[in-house]
């Protein structure tokens, strides 16, 4: 089985730095230090609103990304505003999600079964200028199919609904967890790289990690909160630890 990458999001830091209007703590110094740590890579979302991460650190990210030749992975609604700042900057991959002011998080995956008209040229513009396209979706065949048939060569599977269920113990996790397995399983034979995230922790990153058709893990709110306790570079380290674990226990 190939190695799994960790994408290490640091949207939080923002969220702590805007919620007392200060310049820290500062989530560029958050990205460098997870890069130091071990992350294969930084995901950020520059939402509509700016509730956490601002432009001025999109510039800066690029920036350092680029200079450590590690990929920026730019999360964004499908919007004209959020396709300019992809084109202007060029990042390794750009992760297409549903956006709604009133959310919390990213609630659910983006509908391209119902979005295609819209999303298919947003993709297409993109992918010509170089950057990656994912589509951030449920785990449902129908959604993997129209992901491959508006251009993204990247599925990221919305892991959310999953992570709570065990985390509320509730009978469904395993019912969840089969469909992620199914929707990977599709994806792949699609030709799509598949990637998977969303209220991913320590407890939940195992049967995530051990579904072979993956290749990277997007994971960011729980790694900052145990980063409060633990350190940020101890916290990625553990977690990329229990990938590399699980992945070794699935290909034994
Ligand atoms: N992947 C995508 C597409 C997301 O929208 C998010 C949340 O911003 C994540 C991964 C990371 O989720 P979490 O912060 O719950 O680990």
């Amino acid at each position: 089985m190939t190695r799994l990458r960790l994408g290490v999001n640091i949207d939080h830091v923002a969220t702590v730095r805007n919620a007392r209007g200060e310049g820290y703590p500062d989530p560029v110094r958050a990205a460098e230090m997870a890069l130091a740590a071990g992350a294969d890579g930084i995901t950020a979302h520059l939402r509509e609103d700016r509730r956490h991460i601002s432009d001025a650190d999109i510039d800066q990210l690029a920036v350092i990304c680029r200079r450590r030749g590690r990929p920026l992975n730019f999360e964004c609604a499908v919007t004209p505003e959020m396709e300019a700042i992809a084109l202007a900057h060029r990042p390794h991959a750009a992760c297409l999600v549903p956006e709604r002011r009133e959310e919390v998080t990213t609630e659910g995956g983006l509908d391209v079964v119902r979005g295609h008209n819209a999303i298919a040229p947003v993709v297409a513009r993109l992918a010509q200028a170089g950057i990656r396209v994912s589509a951030f979706i449920d785990a449902d065949e129908a959604q993997v199919r129209a992901a491959k048939a508006v251009g993204a060569q990247v599925v990221e599977l919305h892991t959310g609904a999953y992570c709570e269920a065990v985390r509320e113990k509730r009978p469904q996790a395993g019912g969840l967890l089969t469909k992620l397995k199914a929707a990977a399983a599709t994806a792949r034979e699609l030709g799509l790289e598949v990637h998977a995230g969303h209220g991913i922790d320590y407890e939940t990153v195992k049967p995530i990690a051990a579904i072979p058709q993956l290749v990277e893990l997007n994971i960011g709110h729980f790694l900052i909160g145990e980063a409060i306790f633990i350190g940020l570079g101890p916290a990625i380290q553990r977690m990329r630890a229990l990938m590399d674990e699980a992945r070794a226990q699935a290909a034994a």
